[in-house]
């Protein structure tokens, strides 16, 4: 079914407030909810892989700690608590194995299971917003001032992750992917627009009214553990996908560390990922179309 947004003869576009999107959160999540086509379906989609998004947590937080630790200015953060001053800490930098970054993995891990809860409550979106505004330097003792491109950087790192390991899954469909992966990106954007609002100015002339939002308060590591997701031979894997997509183009939730890849273009016209080349015209072999054709999901861009 196409989506119909009403656009046709006497249509009236919907009213927003702008003052609203900046000094009353509920409106802004409103808004993003309805900009995104947030819907029941979301929400569905998240509770029944709840399950699968906690068994990639421990994963996921190792990843994101060694991408931190990997570069000065973002490792530095965890001596010094902000990425805007470039003085080298007087100790030596911090390892995955240091207690300070044991104790940090596990903030990182309650703020996923945190995210694996019930996003229908307003609660969820305040601790998202809470945890965007900590980061800004505005806490009064002890600030924690991460600028926005280590903050974005890290959010699409972890949404890569999720959404390489999720697409993998050698049981579930792809139905029930495909609405877990949106579910989540849905979050991911309003977690990285929760962020954004702390750091960009926009909006500046309210900024006496904005409000401080004040806020409340297993089972095996998954599948990950040693066993290669990507281009696995079970399941639903199309031996299209395996041509058409450059493995390892994303972290590979394998690797003990991520790989740090560098991308040239060769004089052939080929794009060179470390050690595999990509074709350009690989690049339209889209992974989904074959699924597009046998599913009914209800997608904007297939049903049109
Ligand atoms: C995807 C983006 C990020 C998320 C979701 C996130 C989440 C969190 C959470 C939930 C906390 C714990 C707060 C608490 O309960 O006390 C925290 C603290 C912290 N984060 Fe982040 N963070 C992100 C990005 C970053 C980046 C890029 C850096 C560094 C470059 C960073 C450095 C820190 C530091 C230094 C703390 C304070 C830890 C402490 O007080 O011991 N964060 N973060």
């Amino acid at each position: 079914m196409p989506h119909d947004y009403g656009l046709g003869e006497g249509f009236e576009p919907m009213h927003i407030d702008r003052k609203g999107l900046y000094v009353n959160l509920e409106e802004r999540i409103k808004y993003l909810h309805h900009f995104l086509d947030w819907t029941n379906a979301d929400v569905e989609a998240l509770q029944d892989g709840a399950k699968y998004l906690k068994q990639l947590i421990p994963a996921v937080v190792n990843l994101v700690y060694k991408k931190l630790l990997q570069y000065d200015i973002t490792s530095r953060a965890f001596h010094t608590r902000t990425t805007a001053d470039e003085t080298e800490p007087d100790e030596e930098y911090l390892t995955e194995e240091t207690p300070q970054i044991k104790r940090r993995k596990m903030f990182l891990r309650w703020y996923l299971v945190r995210l694996c809860q019930d996003p229908t409550s307003m609660d969820f979106w305040r601790y998202l917003n809470k945890v965007g505004q900590m980061h800004c330097g505005q806490e009064r003792l002890a600030p924690l001032n991460i600028e926005y491109i280590h903050i974005g950087a890290c959010l699409g790192f972890i949404s890569d992750i999720f959404l390489e390991a999720l697409m993998g899954h050698p049981q579930l469909s792809m139905r029930r992917k495909l609405a877990l992966v949106r579910a989540l990106n849905k979050i991911v954007w309003i977690q990285n627009d929760l962020f954004a609002k702390w750091h960009v100015r926009n909006g500046e002339e309210f900024g006496d009214e904005i409000s401080m939002y004040s806020f409340g308060s297993g089972n095996k590591e998954g599948f990950l553990a040693g066993k290669r997701i990507i281009g696995s031979s079970s399941g639903s894997s199309l031996d299209d996908d395996q041509r058409s997509i450059a493995p390892s183009v994303a972290p590979s939730t394998l690797s003990t560390a991520p790989s740090f890849l560098t991308t040239h273009s060769g004089s052939s016209g080929h794009t060179t990922t470390s050690n595999h080349t990509v074709a350009p015209e690989m690049g339209s072999a889209c992974p989904f179309a074959d699924f597009a054709k046998k599913s009914s999901t209800e997608t904007k861009i297939w049903a049109n």
